[in-house]
């Protein structure tokens, strides 16, 4: 059936609907694709900044990053249409432009995914909070990518840390991380 704008979402809800999911859990779930749209555009606005200081490596790194942002999204989006909810997308706040150096920017990028690790946790919280079973089988893959994220993100700060002030040692870094 389709659904328009206005219609209430309890008028959706009769015998031949699915199983329906808890408020709690949908609304968050909601909020993330948001979160997820906003890392893919900030490691967009990342790129560009390495590609405008002609590091090749590094912009080509944060351009996949993106692209993989915004597949995380469509995961969660995929998921709540395939439950039979709703999908309401929300305004994405806009990301910084301006970025001091590679450490800062991979800095920065680092504190994005611990703030976004701790939001997957919530959600899985809410998702066992409230006997979601399908959604913490998803949520499983968020936080094992989690992981990953965290762990890719700190090794770069500590490459990066490494190379200093040294150009050569920058550019070597730029040329591994293009390979990606
Ligand atoms: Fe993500
Ligand atoms: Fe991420």
């Amino acid at each position: 059936m389709f659904r328009y704008a206005n219609e209430g979402r309890e008028a959706n809800v009769n015998e031949n609907a699915q199983t329906p999911m808890k408020g709690a859990v949908r609304d968050a779930m909601n909020e993330q694709i948001k979160h997820e749209f906003y890392s893919a555009y900030l490691y967009l606005s990342m790129a560009g900044s390495f590609e405008t200081a002609n590091l090749p490596g590094f912009a080509r790194w944060m351009r996949k990053q993106s692209e993989e942002e915004r597949e995380h999204a469509m995961k969660l989006f995929d998921f709540l249409l395939d439950r039979g909810e709703q999908v309401q997308l929300l305004p994405i706040d806009q990301p910084p432009s301006a970025f001091r150096s590679p450490l800062d920017t991979f800095e920065q990028a680092l504190e994005h995914e611990k703030e976004i690790t701790s939001r997957i946790h919530r959600l899985y919280e809410f998702a066992v909070q409230e006997s979601d079973y399908p959604a913490q089988v998803l949520l499983h893959w968020f936080v094992e990518e989690q992981v990953e994220e965290e762990k890719a993100a700190t090794e770069v700060v500590e490459r990066l840390k490494l190379a200093g002030e040294d150009g050569a040692a920058l550019l070597l870094v730029d040329k591994e991380l293009g390979e990606r």
